[in-house]
């Protein structure tokens, strides 16, 4: 089959291989997924460069955290899945590929009226979102979320799932088309950050109270602006410092104010069975409830662009592979 490997780290994508090589075999309880989609996340840039989770004497590997497709083969033991069920699996490793191995608990089924594309653009960036508002943000209906970086894929799922819920979302984004598209998502109120300071934004629309949550992806000056955003007993969760260093650990803040991190891969590695949440946004996907916001697709062959395009800043929602 065709993969893209890497053998060793590097900045640029052209350590990205596009190779021939064995198609794996499904161990006792694993189903092997014929890829149709696969995504492309900000942490496959960490693991090319060397900065996430992958230790260099694990190399190569196949990286692609989630994909969807046609379960092809089954291992041992495996009874909920059969040959031909169309599925997304999420195992952390191994998209970038013709074929990948998922164990069945990583595995969803896709429902009818789901694309590939939908299904495997989902799991990382919108349990992400699911998740930390759940528990990190703890957001309830009625209150006023801020999402900084708001047309991330992360961002994008985020909009969608707070208004699900019934609260109030402000989104920035460093561009005013980017930011009407946020408002078609959903966003009550936008903030091209380019043209506008975001906290004086935040703080003219909450009539100076702040806002109950922030999630935060930024890092740097806008993590510590977005502290400031905060009404009192306001929770900010970050979940990654793309753009900027985050404090270690999370300050210690004033009148019932918390600031926490957020990670999906710790959380389900606790709660493995809440990966099965993820049936509630499929079925929100198939009723044409939840626009999955796939931004651009491209070529397993052409991997090193979809790299280059994901560390740009022009992409809006989910950068895709099609197998
Ligand atoms: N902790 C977790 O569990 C977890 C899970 C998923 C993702 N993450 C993290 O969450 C973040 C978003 O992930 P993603 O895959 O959804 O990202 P993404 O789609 O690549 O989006 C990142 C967004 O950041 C904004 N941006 C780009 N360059 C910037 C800069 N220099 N300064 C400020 N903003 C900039 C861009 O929006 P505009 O151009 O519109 O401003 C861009 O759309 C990443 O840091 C990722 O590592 C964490």
């Amino acid at each position: 089959m065709k993969a893209i490997r890497i053998h060793e780290f590097g900045q640029s994508e052209d350590v990205l291989k596009y190779e021939e090589v064995a198609v794996p075999e499904p161990k006792a309880g694993e189903v092997l997924i014929k890829v149709e989609a696969a995504s492309l996340n900000r942490a496959d840039l960490g693991l090319r460069k060397g900065t996430y989770r992958i230790a260099a004497d694990a190399l190569p590997v196949i990286p692609g955290r989630e994909f969807a497709g046609t379960v092809a083969k089954l291992g041992d033991g495996v009874s909920d899945y059969r040959i031909g069920d169309r599925v997304v699996g999420y195992p952390s490793l191994g998209g970038y590929a013709e074929y990948a191995l998922a164990k069945v608990s990583e595995v969803r089924p896709v429902p009818d009226g789901v694309t590939a594309a939908q299904a495997a653009a989902l799991p990382t960036a919108s349990l992400t979102a699911w998740f930390g508002l759940k528990t990190d943000g703890a957001l309830k209906a009625g209150e006023w979320l801020l999402i900084q970086g708001g047309s991330s894929g992360v961002g994008v799922a985020a909009i969608q799932i707070a208004k699900h819920w019934g609260a109030k979302v402000i989104a920035t984004s460093g561009s005013e088309v980017k930011c009407r598209r946020l408002r078609q998502l959903g966003a009550d109120v936008t903030i091209d950050v380019s043209e506008n300071d975001f906290l004086a934004e935040v703080m003219r629309v909450t009539d100076n109270r702040g806002v109950d949550v922030v999630l935060e992806m930024i890092g740097g000056e806008v993590y510590q602006k977005s502290l400031q955003a905060l009404a009192p007993g306001g929770r900010l969760f970050s979940i990654g410092g793309a753009f900027g260093a985050l404090p270690d650990p999370p300050p210690t803040l004033t009148e019932g104010r918390k600031a926490t991190r957020f990670s999906i891969t710790n959380y389900l590695k606790t709660k493995p069975d809440d990966y099965r949440e993820l049936d509630q946004i499929l079925k929100l996907v198939a009723e044409k409830k939840f626009d999955v916001g796939i931004g651009k697709t491209f070529p397993l062959a052409e991997t090193r662009a979809a790299q280059k395009y994901l560390e740009g800043r022009d992409h809006f929602g989910k950068v895709m592979l099609s197998v």
